[in-house]
């Protein structure tokens, strides 16, 4: 597969993941052993950077990118997208590091877009797809988001939320980073927007995810309120242009 592809960097962001990080490490080396690993970590007060770093240091496919404090999930990924663009990768991957993601499933991603997809997501909204051990309110809150995005944004996706997904590098190039102004969770939905209005092509892959078993979630109010009034001002911004298409103009 490298070889169809080029080189692929799974990028993984880190808050508080100590006790995750290295199982999921040995799991991508193994799923797909010619990939290198960035871990994206903001200074987590559980000492996931010290962890990565211990990782990187014995494995020369892992590479560690220490940021100063808790940005985001959406800023943590751009600077991790910034550091493999500059570094050559042809594959940008993010991915979870508490085993929601499985790397078993990757190669699946990877497939796509060797097929001719510029996004491949990892989809749990489309047939085939499935989510485990997730609570009913989560479930809500992800069948919620996407119903309002496909509502406001008229998005062609299931699944705009999903955090499993591989990027072409000339699709990251082309959607300009430098205007994501996204910090939490909407950094996906951002992105997804972008592709697709840059009328590249979008591929969703069934997944299963997985609930973690260890440590917490990092979702909270201030990552829906962002979501929320995101969503809503890109649909607002976005509407002229599609009633006109909508009029046939
Ligand atoms: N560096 C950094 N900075 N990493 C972060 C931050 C941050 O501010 N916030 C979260 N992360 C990391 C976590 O440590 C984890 O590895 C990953 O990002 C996902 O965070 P979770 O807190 O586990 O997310 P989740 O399970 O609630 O949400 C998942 O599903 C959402 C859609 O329903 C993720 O995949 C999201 O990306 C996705 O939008
Ligand atoms: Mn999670």
């Amino acid at each position: 597969m490298d070889s169809v592809l080029g080189r692929v960097l799974v990028v993984v962001p880190t808050y508080n993941e100590r006790d995750n990080l290295p199982g999921i490490v040995a799991r991508v080396r193994s799923a797909v052993p010619d990939a290198h690993v960035l871990v994206a970590d903001d200074n987590s007060p559980d000492g996931t950077g010290a962890v990565a770093d211990g990782l990187a240091e014995a494995d020369d496919h892992v590479h560690v990118l220490h940021r100063p404090g808790k940005q985001g999930l959406g800023a943590a990924y751009i600077a991790g997208f910034r550091w493999g663009l500059d570094e050559g990768y042809e594959v940008l991957v993010e991915m979870d590091a508490d085993g929601s993601h499985q790397p078993e499933e990757l190669p699946k991603l990877l497939q796509a877009v060797a097929d001719g997809a510029d996004l491949a997501i990892g989809s749990r909204w489309v047939p085939g797809g499935k989510v485990v051990n997730w609570p009913g309110r989560r479930e809500m809150l992800s069948r919620g988001a996407n119903m309002y995005s496909r509502m406001m944004l008229g998005l062609p996706v299931r699944d705009s939320t999903a955090g499993f997904r591989a990027y072409r590098a000339a699709t990251l190039r082309k959607i300009d980073l430098s205007g994501v102004e996204s910090q939490g969770y909407c950094f996906q939905i951002d992105l997804t927007l972008r592709t697709v209005r840059a009328g590249l092509r979008v591929a969703e892959v069934p997944i299963t995810f997985v609930d973690r078993t260890v440590g917490v979630s990092k979702m909270d109010r201030s990552v829906m309120t962002e979501a929320m009034w995101r969503i809503t001002r890109w649909g607002v911004a976005g509407a002229p242009q599609r009633f006109k298409r909508g009029r046939g103009a």
